[in-house]
């Protein structure tokens, strides 16, 4: 390698534990795996860490909405979220959580020393309250009529109609979105970062032109100008986080211990592989290189929050924070009503994972403009370079490596001098991915590929072959294609890992490397071609937005049911045990908005469960009623109690909800089959 070897520690920023990783997510991610992978490939010592961000009121309220604890939601999402990132070749050397030991270590740590340091400082606040459910209102939590254009529903801090911004005290009539309840202004003490403190630190640090990109350090020119204010930290209970030491039920805002999950993540990384050490990293004389890919919109806290977090803490500062631009699906932002926002999970059960990193490589430039998913651009441009162009150059010439020469290549390139000229490629490609100009090193390689795809054209094997005399020369022009196939996958690798592996199983060696390229494969027996990748069907694609649709508008009859699940056996269905049973009894249950508690009889012994079936229900319209339930679904511990069963229900949800009923003379417990 020319240069010495580097170690680099790379995050993304942690998602929130609230929600389904969606293709909007996944910009940053795929952007960041393939930076990683292409560190690696260098041979530099890469590693790439992430975890949930697992604290908040969102998490809290959702949790409690769904009925369960905060710690079972993050739970849940963090399987869903590690899968999620998996299934999508994303490749972190740690996922770990907020909510973890490390990171409240951590957290109380980079807090002792702020206060130590005589950063923080104490002041009460004024701040809206609902009075129903006894907790303070983010002001995302608040919703009434615009103060200056009168409009109805807006939140708390802004108008959507006019875009006037304001205090959630001048909203008229507002409400409360958590209990409905009018919220009070209420006092509580609050402990801020004295930001201003840390100005000429920060001022340094944005200013020499390594740290952040420079449409960035223009927009933080602004808000310098505006003077930096103090940072609260602190959220009164009843809020999911950690508890502030020395503090009467106070805890620390999410965005305060959320980037110290980063070193949390590392920390665990660490535990794990005795000869890494957590100082090489983030003590303040580390050599080691720190680097965060973010999204634009959250510039503020890893720029000025961060840095100042972690220079009054004595750890060292990050190397660079790199921002991108938001994603937008055919022109317009991502739409559930479109079927464009699309979650991971629905992605990967129509498309593979890899046409999307390929798309978002060929899209991401290194600056922060947004970029745009455009579905048609994106089966086409799929089909015609990663297909047509690329898996084309060895899909033409192996068959003929193998056929004709038992698989073996040649011992010489027919055209070095070409070779070398691809070979000359490989630094600039490798500037443009070390300077995230994906979209450049992208347009490079495929630049190559027309080449490679001219060179096979002009020499036409297939016509070459029909001559036993001229076997020599198939052989050596399709070594020539092999090997620039070659060079061109191992520059493709970071972005097509699985494309890369199944070509190093065709070229029969372990992996590719960077270097790889520089030197051509000769004289080596190669495996038979399998297909590397296959063409998108635009079909597909449809059927993803139309999955990613919500369900039928309520209100209005069902379609038809044209969207079944897979095919199940008889022996599947008899697995799930359906009984009638009788509601005895059913309520309210207090804190949950969309549940029922429902006492069944199945003919001797009762059930309690839980169902979400609130919206469409009165209790005292279910009592006395038959209907059908599951009857060995495994208990479910909620908040409230445990839910020992599921009532079957149809219908898209809210008042359109119907509970099943057998017919006249069904009996309490009788099977259902
Ligand atoms: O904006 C977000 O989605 C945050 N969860 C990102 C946190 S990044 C880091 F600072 F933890
Ligand atoms: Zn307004």
């Amino acid at each position: 390698m020319s240069q010495p070897e580097r170690r680099i520690l790379v995050t993304s920023a942690l998602p929130y534990a609230n929600g389904p990783i969606h293709i909007g997510h996944l910009v940053e991610y795929i952007q960041t795996d393939i930076w990683v992978r292409f560190q690696r490939a260098r041979g530099h010592e890469c590693l790439y860490v992430c975890a949930d961000d697992a604290h908040g009121t969102p998490i809290m309220l959702k949790a409690r909405q769904e009925g369960i604890t905060p710690e079972q939601l993050i739970e849940r999402t963090w399987h869903d979220h590690t899968r999620d990132f998996a299934d999508f070749l994303v490749e972190f050397d740690n996922f770990h959580s907020t909510h973890s030991t490390e990171n409240r270590e951590l957290t109380e740590l980079v807090y002792a020393r702020l206060r130590e340091g005589g950063h923080i400082v104490e002041r009460e606040i004024e701040q809206a309250w609902d009075p129903q459910e006894k907790m303070f209102l983010p002001d995302r939590y608040i919703r009434g009529e615009c103060p200056r254009c009168g409009a109805a529903d807006q939140y708390g801090d802004s108008c959507e109609a006019c875009g006037a911004t304001y205090a959630p005290a001048e909203l008229k009539n507002a409400v409360s979105v958590v209990s409905g309840s009018a919220p009070v202004q209420k006092k509580s003490l609050h402990y801020f970062v004295k930001l201003a403190g840390f100005e000429a630190m920060l001022d340094a640090w944005i200013s020499d032109g390594a740290h952040v990109q420079a449409p960035v350090a223009k927009k933080l020119r602004e808000w310098f100008d505006d003077g930096l204010r103090d940072w609260d930290i602190s959220r009164d209970a009843p809020y999911f986080g950690f508890r502030i030491p020395g503090s009467d039920d106070k805890y620390f805002y999410v965005w305060l211990d959320a980037p110290i999950g980063y070193m949390a993540s590392f920390k665990h990384l660490c535990a794990r592989r005795p000869e890494l050490d957590f100082d090489d990293f983030w003590g303040a004389d580390s050599k080691a290189e720190v680097h965060h890919f973010i999204g634009k919109d959250i510039i503020y806290f890893h720029t000025l929050f961060w840095p100042a977090t972690l220079s009054a803490a004595g750890f060292r500062t990050p190397t660079s924070v790199h921002a991108h631009g938001f994603l937008t699906v055919n022109g317009q932002k991502m739409s559930k009503s479109r079927g464009t926002l699309v979650m991971a999970r629905t992605w990967l059960e129509h498309l593979d994972p890899e046409p999307l990193r390929y798309y978002y490589a060929a899209k991401l430039g290194s600056g922060i403009d947004d970029i745009d998913l455009s579905l048609d651009d994106f089966v086409q441009r799929v089909n015609a370079d990663l297909v047509g162009k690329l898996v084309n150059i060895a899909s033409r010439c192996a068959g003929f490596i193998v056929k004709g020469h038992d698989g073996q290549l040649a011992d010489a390139l027919p055209e070095p001098a070409l070779f070398e000229t691809f070979a000359a490629e490989g630094e600039t490609i490798a500037a443009h991915y070390e300077n995230r100009d994906f979209a450049a090193a992208m347009r490079v390689v495929m630049g190559l590929a027309d080449r490679a795809n001219r060179y096979i054209d002009d020499h036409k094997p297939w016509i070459l072959a029909k001559d036993p005399a001229r076997a020599h020369e198939v052989q050596g022009v399709c070594t020539q294609g092999l090997n620039h196939y070659r060079q061109l996958i191992t520059w493709l690798a970071p972005v097509l890992p699985r494309t890369a592996q199944r070509s190093a199983e065709l070229f029969n060696v372990d992996a590719f490397v960077w270097h790889d390229a520089q030197a051509p494969l000769l004289a080596h027996r190669i495996n038979p071609y399998k297909p590397l990748l296959t063409r998108i069907d635009p079909a597909q694609v449809n059927k993803m937005t139309e999955a990613s649709q919500p369900p039928a508008d309520a209100g209005k009859p069902a379609s038809g049911a044209t969207d079944l699940a897979p095919e199940c056996t008889i022996d599947d269905f008899t697995k799930v045990d359906l009984r009638v049973a009788r509601i005895v009894k059913a309520e309210h249950v207090e804190g949950a908005d969309k549940l029922l508690r429902l006492t069944l009889d199945l003919g001797g012994t009762t059930r309690n469960v839980f169902a979400g079936i609130r919206s469409a229900y009165e209790p005292a319209e279910l009592e006395g009623r038959l209907t059908v339930m599951v009857a060995n679904l495994a208990p479910r511990k909620m908040r409230f109690g445990v839910s020992e069963g599921m009532v079957l229900a149809a219908g898209p949800g809210g008042k359109d909800l119907f509970i099943l009923s057998p017919d006249d003379g069904a009996e309490p417990g009788m099977k259902v089959k």
